[in-house]
């Protein structure tokens, strides 16, 4: 009877203690995001004053869910009135450079409740039948968001293609424009990495990096290889300005944004008149994957897909070298336009 009796009471405290812990798990989650709700300071300036009929930023947070059936194109014509949603040309474009880190930027900003991101690269400007197809169809290719939302997109390529800065200046030609970028023999290194990777699928053999990146005949850096051109990043920039001024561009350390992101993502919000909401909270590092991964709430989190930090191939030292130094002059070049001076080699 006395054995029956404890059994009982220690089924009643497991009950209990699960109520406890269940109600406990909670509050937590809601206090986590609710943390991320309050709005520090509304969204002013280059948005526009609010209107009456604007969603404030604290509902937006509530309706992401909603919002994230929308972005895949399940909003019925009755909800998109209802919720006054449109589809927006970017305000902000991150143009390059390729393998900089251009999708944790993306990835990240997109943590900001006033930030949606297209979540295609759209290739609009740098694909001739693409921009044949006019601004509106490029416009609807961008995910649904509220009015006082800002859009951003990313296409690499759009960087270091010819046509590419005059087609986005006739569109808007106050548009934002992000760059991010990492020390140069290591981006082309990168670049290198994923095109190998893409040939080892195909069961292709492909050539050591030192024979595609030094002339066999000159011993001199190929600057006809596209990745060494790439990390030329001086020579593009100089094409985009002549179109747009130096302060429509905002230069993303990729290095940094690997070891410490949200000082890079501060900036970049600054950039952007956009309150600062992004905080260490939603940035967590992984040991597993060895990067930073995003936290959107307790129960939302997730890390860039395995193709983002590849395992580099070990390259010769003496053609890291040779490199380091050819890019030396137009890295100086760099810091000079932009201002924004990095401690490469
Ligand atoms: P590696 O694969 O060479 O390491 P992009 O998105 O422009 O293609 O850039 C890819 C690079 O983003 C990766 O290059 C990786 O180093 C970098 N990166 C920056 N932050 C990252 C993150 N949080 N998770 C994964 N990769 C990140």
């Amino acid at each position: 009877m006395l054995f029956k009796q404890q059994v009982l009471l220690r089924q009643k405290l497991f009950v209990l203690g699960s109520l406890a812990i269940g109600s406990l798990l909670y509050l937590v989650a809601r206090v986590g995001s609710l943390d991320r709700l309050q709005p520090l300071c509304p969204i002013d300036g280059r948005f526009g004053p609010r209107s009456q009929d604007e969603i404030p930023l604290r509902a937006l947070q509530f309706k992401r869910g909603l919002l994230h059936e929308f972005r895949k194109g399940n909003a019925t014509k009755e909800q998109i009135r209802l919720h006054n949603l449109v589809q927006q040309l970017p305000k902000a474009i991150i143009i390059g450079v390729r393998k900089g880190g251009t999708r944790a930027l993306l990835e990240m900003l997109n943590l900001h409740p006033a930030v949606v991101k297209a979540s295609q690269e759209i290739h609009f400007f740098d694909n001739d039948e693409n921009y044949a197809k006019g601004t509106e169809w490029y416009r609807k290719k961008m995910p649904f968001s509220y009015p006082h939302q800002i859009t951003i997109e990313k296409s690499p390529a759009y960087f270091i293609t010819e046509e590419v800065p005059e087609r986005i200046y006739k569109m808007n030609s106050s548009i934002k424009l992000l760059i991010i970028v990492r020390e140069p023999t290591t981006r082309a290194i990168s670049d290198y990495t994923q095109v190998l990777e893409g040939k080892e699928r195909k069961n292709k053999t492909y050539y050591k990096f030192e024979k595609l990146a030094i002339d066999p005949n000159t011993c001199e850096v190929n600057t006809k290889y596209k990745a060494v051109r790439t990390s030329i990043y001086t020579k593009h920039l100089e094409r985009w300005l002549k179109y747009f001024p130096i302060e429509q561009f905002h230069i993303v350390d990729g290095d940094r944004l690997i070891t410490e992101p949200l000082p890079e993502l501060q900036l970049v919000e600054k950039f952007l008149n956009l309150p600062p909401r992004i905080s260490q909270y939603n940035l967590y590092f992984n040991a597993t994957r060895g990067f930073y991964c995003l936290r959107f709430n307790i129960v939302f989190n997730k890390c860039l897909a395995g193709s983002k930090g590849r395992i580099h191939p070990e390259v010769d030292t003496s053609v890291i070298t040779k490199l380091r130094k050819f890019f030396h002059p137009f890295n100086q070049k760099f810091y000079q336009i932009t201002g924004r001076t990095f401690n490469w080699p």
